[in-house]
């Protein structure tokens, strides 16, 4: 499939699409598991919260969810890899609350109900600044009222003053469009969009972030 985004990262394909959970447990040492568990922990998800899951990947994180849910709850992961559609449905098949759309969230969006929660992880940094745009109207309009936005991605910090052990795997394997993430004031750009009272936990010597952001 040929990527909207060229320069980006998180458009993926290929083998990294078919083994990424593998993947990010190597590059991690083995602490991504524990680290996913406690960021899914601290997103506070109440048995009967309607999830939407952008850019949901292989499902690992909809399988960490779903612990919270009683049968009142559902989730819906959008994505746009077959690959990564492939893995998430292995992994669901058998749950009634859980499915998965081929939809795009870097476009205008149409869903038949609204959210309690939308949940972004690991997906937001790998965009052009025009088009976060889209994908944070995508997420207000997606929500409830009395709905949360939550993005698990990297947190704000100035490239250059990282630590050499942060910094060079970060040049590395990310984008320029994660080095620009990383330099804005997020709470600032979601305030414009209508959002309010951010709640913030910050992991990884303060590399990562899981910022909450109500609609109202
Ligand atoms: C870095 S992975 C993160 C996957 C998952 N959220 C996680 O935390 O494990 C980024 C995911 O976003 C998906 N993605 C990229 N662009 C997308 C888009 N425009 N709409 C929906 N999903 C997208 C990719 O296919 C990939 O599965």
């Amino acid at each position: 499939m040929k990527k909207f985004y060229p320069e980006s990262k998180v458009e993926i394909q290929g083998i990294t699409a078919k083994f990424y959970d593998k993947i990010l447990s190597y590059l991690s040492f083995g602490k991504y598991d524990a680290f996913i568990k406690k960021a899914i922990s601290l997103m506070e998800i109440q048995v009967d919260d309607k999830i939407l899951d952008f850019g949901a990947g292989t499902g690992k994180n909809a399988m960490l969810m779903k612990n919270y849910l009683s049968e009142e709850g559902e989730i819906l992961g959008l994505e746009i890899s077959d690959l990564m559609i492939e893995q998430f449905k292995a992994k669901t098949k058998n749950i009634k609350n859980i499915d998965v759309q081929n939809l795009r969230i870097d476009q205008p969006l149409t869903l038949e109900k609204k959210y309690d929660k939308v949940f972004i992880s690991f997906v937001f940094h790998g965009f052009p600044f025009e088009i976060q745009k889209n994908i944070i109207k995508n997420a207000f309009n997606a929500l409830k009222d009395d709905g949360e936005f939550i993005i698990l991605d990297f947190n704000e910090f100035i490239t250059d003053k990282t630590p050499l052990y942060f910094r060079i795997p970060f040049k590395i394997i990310e984008c320029k469009y994660a080095f620009e993430y990383v330099e804005k004031d997020w709470k600032k750009i979601l305030r414009d969009f209508g959002f309010v009272h951010f709640q913030e936990k910050l992991f990884f010597q303060n590399h990562l972030r899981l910022l909450k952001a109500k609609k109202r």
